[in-house]
C-alpha cells in the first residue's frame, strides 16, 4: 500500500492482510504499556477540514502507540481562512517532510487530488459523500471478531445511504469479502450505485432486519440534507429508526453497529444503542488497532 484513498480496488486478500495486521496491533493495545518503537522518526500530519471525534483521535492515538511524531492542523486555524488553496496548503505541509498525511475533507475526491500532487503517503479520513475507508475496515474488523467469517453473512445498512461515505466503503468492503449486503432508507436517500455494487434494496424495515446477522444504522446527516426532500426527524425515527422491537426479527445473535456520532432517538433508540446487541464502542476500540495497522503498512515496513 502507498495510499489508502478508498476500499474500491482493494482485493479480498488486501483487506484480509489489513485485518490480520490490525489483530496483531490489538495485542499491543492489550498490554499494560501500549507503546512500541515501530514508527520512531516518522512524521504523521493530520489535516481535518470537517469535525471529527473518533477518526482524528484514534489516528492520533495510533501514531502515539507506534512512537511516530504527529501534528494536527484544522481548517479553521490554518491559512485556508486567508484564501490559500488546498493544493498549496498540502505542498507547504509536504515541504516539512511528513511521511504520511491523513486528510478529511467535505469535497469528494479531495485526497485523490492531493495524491496526484504529493510524494508522501495519504490516508483518506472521509471525503465528502464518497468513502471513509478506515471506518469501513474497523467495521469489518468488528464484524469478523463477532461473526468469524464474512461469507454469506446478512449485513443490513439502514438510513441515509446517499450522504454516507461509511455506507459506500462498507458496501464495497463487505461485498468484496463475500457478505450479503441489504440497504434500506428513505427512497430519496438511496443512490443507484448500491445495486451496481451488489447490495439488495429493501422495501421495508421488517425486510431489512429479517434474519440479519449485522444491523448497521447510519447517522442522519443534517448538515448535508438542506436541499433534500425529507420528513421531519420524528417521522424519520418512526419510519427508519431501529427499535428493540425490530430486532426480534433479526438473528438471535445479531449485532448492532453505528459509525457515530449517534442521533439518539432518531436513527437509533437509546435502549438499542446501549443495549446487549450493541457493539458501537467496540467499533471505536477496534478503530485504534485498524489505524495502527494502516500507519504500519503505509510507512512502517521498511523500519520494521
Ligand atoms: N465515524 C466517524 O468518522 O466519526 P468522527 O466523525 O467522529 O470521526
Amino acid at each position: 500500500l502507498t495510499n489508502l484513498l478508498g476500499l474500491e480496488g482493494l482485493s479480498a486478500d488486501d483487506i484480509s492482510h489489513i485485518l490480520e495486521t490490525a489483530e496483531s496491533m490489538s495485542e499491543i493495545n492489550a498490554r499494560p504499556i501500549k507503546k512500541v518503537p515501530t514508527l520512531r522518526g516518522k512524521l504523521v500530519v493530520s489535516f481535518f477540514y470537517e469535525p471529527s471525534t473518533r477518526t482524528k483521535t484514534s489516528f492520533d492515538v495510533a501514531a502515539k502507540r507506534l512512537s511516530a511524531d504527529s501534528v494536527s492542523l484544522s481548517a479553521s486555524t490554518s491559512s485556508l481562512t486567508k484564501g490559500e488553496t488546498l493544493v498549496d496548503t498540502a505542498k507547504n505541509l509536504e515541504a516539512m517532510g511528513p511521511d504520511l498525511l491523513i486528510m478529511r475533507h467535505s469535497m469528494s475526491g479531495a485526497p485523490h487530488l492531493l495524491a496526484r500532487h504529493m510524494n508522501c503517503s495519504i490516508i483518506n479520513a472521509g471525503d465528502g459523500t464518497h468513502e471513509h475507508p478506515s471506518q469501513g475496515l474497523l467495521d469489518m474488523m468488528t464484524i469478523k471478531r463477532n461473526k468469524g467469517d464474512f461469507n454469506g453473512l446478512n449485513v443490513s445498512i439502514i438510513g441515509d445511504i446517499s450522504h454516507s461515505r461509511v455506507a459506500r466503503s462498507d458496501i464495497i468492503g463487505l461485498t468484496t469479502m463475500g457478505a450479503k449486503v441489504r440497504v434500506y432508507g428513505p427512497r430519496t436517500l438511496l443512490p443507484p450505485y448500491v445495486e451496481t455494487l451488489g447490495a439488495e434494496v429493501c422495501d421495508s424495515m421488517d425486510h431489512a432486519v429479517e434474519d440479519a446477522d449485522v444491523v448497521m444504522m447510519l447517522r442522519v446527516q443534517k448538515e448535508r440534507l438542506d436541499d433534500v426532500l425529507f420528513p421531519s426527524l420524528r417521522e424519520y425515527a418512526r419510519c427508519f429508526g431501529l427499535s428493540a422491537q425490530h430486532l426480534k426479527k433479526a438473528k438471535p445473535d445479531v449485532i448492532v453497529m453505528h459509525p457515530g456520532p449517534i442521533n439518539r432517538g432518531v436513527e437509533l433508540a437509546p435502549d438499542v444503542a446501549d443495549g446487549p446487541y450493541s457493539v458501537i464502542l467496540n467499533q471505536v476500540e477496534n478503530g485504534v488497532s485498524v489505524r495502527m495497522a494502516l500507519l504500519y503498512l503505509l510507512v512502517g515496513q521498511e523500519s520494521a
